[in-house]
């Protein structure tokens, strides 16, 4: 008879689940300062940007697009009494706009950047704020000189389960961080019938933007190193970029990783496991917009109920966080400078995956633009 094979018990003991702290995760908003505010670039994103500051009841009062029809139809729908433009020199002529967001492609953003900061204006840029990192030095350098703020729509840092996270991490509730792994499995085949398809590095690139900012976010003064990584296609893809990538860091002091799994039919999944000295943090949810967060510490285990979702949240968040900078005459959380070192990790990772070698973080100045868009057929 064959004998009952034997494991080890690793069932540990179960934390007694305990009340979970006070902690400020919600979307920042500032006291009184609600200034006059354009915004140029009203493609597909716009609607998100409009649709969070409508609810924070900011005051949209320009639109600029180069098609008429697109800043038209946002006014119509979000803010009727704002001004249409297709010029935007025009928009930032008006004195009384303070601040510009930027929802262009990068690529647009080379000039808008520069043109708002000089004409005096705080801006708040879409993702992925530069293509070349040496030009986002630049432009934080001119927001100085011209004293205006400049920050990032790194959106996903207000996501209700990360917000919470890093505001976890930040009051020392875990202790030094010093492992994150992160893996996202679900399908990302939608984007066979968008421009997506045509973004060769539709993973690491243009997606784990909001992966590697994250990361870098709950890493705080702790530098990433090198980045190893791998892209594949799926066997039954039908979109054209490869969707399976993955990429391992090493940190001055740890060790993170992500797992981007875009070919998942069954038992979507998005998830985290963040270690620290002192506790562990997890998320965990069938898609990017719906998670339970747990922390586990000496003390025991919480599950805060979190409110909200990644896209009012994180948009509500990325702006409302440059307002209150600006009232409060303090660097904002999302300033250019954090948000060059997640996208140094990007940028390498993309250099990883086309080269089969591991990158040195912050060596890869440029994003490899030649090879993250493929010509249209
Ligand atoms: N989670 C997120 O935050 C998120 C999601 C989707 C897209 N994005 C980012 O948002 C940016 C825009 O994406 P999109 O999908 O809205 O693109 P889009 O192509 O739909 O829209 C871009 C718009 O900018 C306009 N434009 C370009 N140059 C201009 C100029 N000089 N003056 C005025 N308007 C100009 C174009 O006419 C177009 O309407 C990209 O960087 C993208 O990566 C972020």
């Amino acid at each position: 008879m064959a004998k009952k094979r034997q494991y080890n018990d690793l069932s540990e003991k179960k934390a007694a689940k305990i009340a979970a702290p006070k902690l400020v995760y919600q979307p920042p908003m500032p006291r009184r300062y609600n200034p006059p505010i354009g915004l140029i670039g009203c493609g597909g994103i716009s609607s998100s940007h409009l649709a969070a500051y409508k609810q924070m009841g900011l005051n949209i009062v320009a639109m600029c697009d180069l098609i008429e029809e697109r800043a038209e139809s946002r006014r119509k729908e979000f803010f009727p009494d704002a001004q249409v433009y297709t010029d935007y020199k025009q928009l930032l002529k008006r004195d009384d706009i303070e601040v510009v967001d930027i929802a262009t492609h990068p690529q647009d953003r080379v000039y808008l950047i520069p043109a708002a900061l000089k004409a005096r204006k705080h801006v708040l840029s879409q993702k992925p704020f530069v293509l070349d990192l040496n030009l986002g030095q630049k432009f934080a350098d001119l927001a100085e000189k011209m004293g205006v703020t400049l920050a990032v729509n790194q959106n996903g840092r207000w996501s209700p389960h990360w917000s919470w996270i890093r505001n976890a991490i930040a009051k020392g509730k875990v202790g030094d961080v010093q492992a994150v792994h992160m893996n996202c499995h679900w399908s990302h085949d939608w984007i066979a019938t968008t421009p997506f398809n045509r973004v060769h590095h539709i993973v690491l690139y243009d997606y784990a933007i909001h992966w590697f900012d994250a990361m870098a976010s709950f890493m705080p003064g702790n530098e990433a190193k090198i980045v190893m990584a791998n892209l594949s296609y799926a066997r039954k893809q039908v979109a054209k970029p490869p969707l399976l990538g993955q990429a391992m860091i090493e940190f001055e002091n740890g060790l993170g990783s992500l797992v981007f799994d875009g070919a998942v039919e069954f038992a979507k999944n998005d998830n985290g496991f963040i270690t620290g000295t002192k506790g562990t943090l997890q998320y965990d949810g069938p898609n990017i917009s719906d998670h339970r967060v747990k922390m586990t510490t000496r003390r025991g285990m919480v599950e805060p109920e979190l409110e909200g979702a990644w896209f009012r949240q994180g948009f509500m968040g990325s702006m409302g966080e440059l307002l209150c900078a600006i009232e409060k005459k303090c660097t904002p959380l999302n300033n250019p400078i954090d948000n060059l070192r997640g996208l140094a990790i990007c940028f390498a990772a993309v250099v990883s995956a086309q080269t089969g070698k591991p990158q040195i973080v912050g060596k890869v100045r440029k994003a490899p633009l030649d090879t993250c868009m493929v010509a249209d057929e």
